[in-house]
């Protein structure tokens, strides 16, 4: 065994495993890592925290391994479905999840009513919720239908039901939304109700977010 390229044959040895490079015979050998990351697709008709007084299902209720200390990351409402992260990386959730935080959510939406441009550049620049503007935000318009639309918004704040009250500041009635993205980071194929590990490489994309 090598650390830092130094062959080391002593016993009882502590390693950083931050910053040093351990290698067996010439292979390096990455520690495996102490936290768990889950993207859940958590479904509607759930709650995001571990118990509810009125007895509703949690979204612990889909996670069928056992987990110490899992949290989720930030919260979706009861009524809304989509990417939620869950992790015991404390320091990541209060990276993520910090309300001025800067990292883009994308949810999927479907609205009553028409979106001409205006309304739509009202929702971009910012609309007014308890008093203060919403930071900007990117709306892309997918369908538009005789009595509802299809959208996308991407926001970068975190406050109490904003996409839902974005759309009532507009006077439009939000009847189906879904998180797609954290990020580049994206639901994908992931069946309602799944879950699955994050990949290294996500867990690190989501560390440098
Ligand atoms: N915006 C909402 O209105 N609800 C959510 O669950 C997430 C964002």
């Amino acid at each position: 065994m090598k650390v830092n390229g130094k062959v080391v044959t002593a016993l009882g040895g502590s390693i950083e495993t931050s910053n040093d490079t351990v290698t067996v015979d010439g292979i390096k050998i990455v520690p495996v890592s102490k936290f768990t990351y889950i993207m859940l697709y958590k479904p509607k008709g759930c709650i995001t925290s571990a118990h509810d007084e009125k007895g509703r299902k949690t979204v612990y209720d889909y996670i069928d391994v056992q987990v110490p200390h899992l949290v989720p990351v930030g919260r979706l409402d009861y009524d809304t479905e989509g990417l939620l992260l869950m992790t015991n990386d404390g320091e990541l959730v209060n990276r993520l999840a910090h309300p001025s935080g800067e990292v883009p959510k994308t949810y999927l939406v479907r609205v009553e009513g028409q979106f001409p441009e205006h309304i739509l550049a009202k929702l971009r620049k910012g609309v007014e919720i308890d008093g203060v503007l919403t930071k900007r935000s990117k709306v892309k318009l997918l369908e538009q239908g005789e009595k509802e639309a299809k959208l996308t918004i991407t926001i970068t704040e975190g406050r109490n039901r904003q996409v839902r009250r974005m759309f009532e500041a507009v006077e439009r009635n939000v009847v189906f939304l879904k998180r797609v993205a954290i990020g580049e980071l994206k639901l994908g194929g992931l069946a309602r109700g799944g879950w699955r590990y994050l990949h290294e490489d996500e867990v690190e994309y989501l560390k440098n977010l």
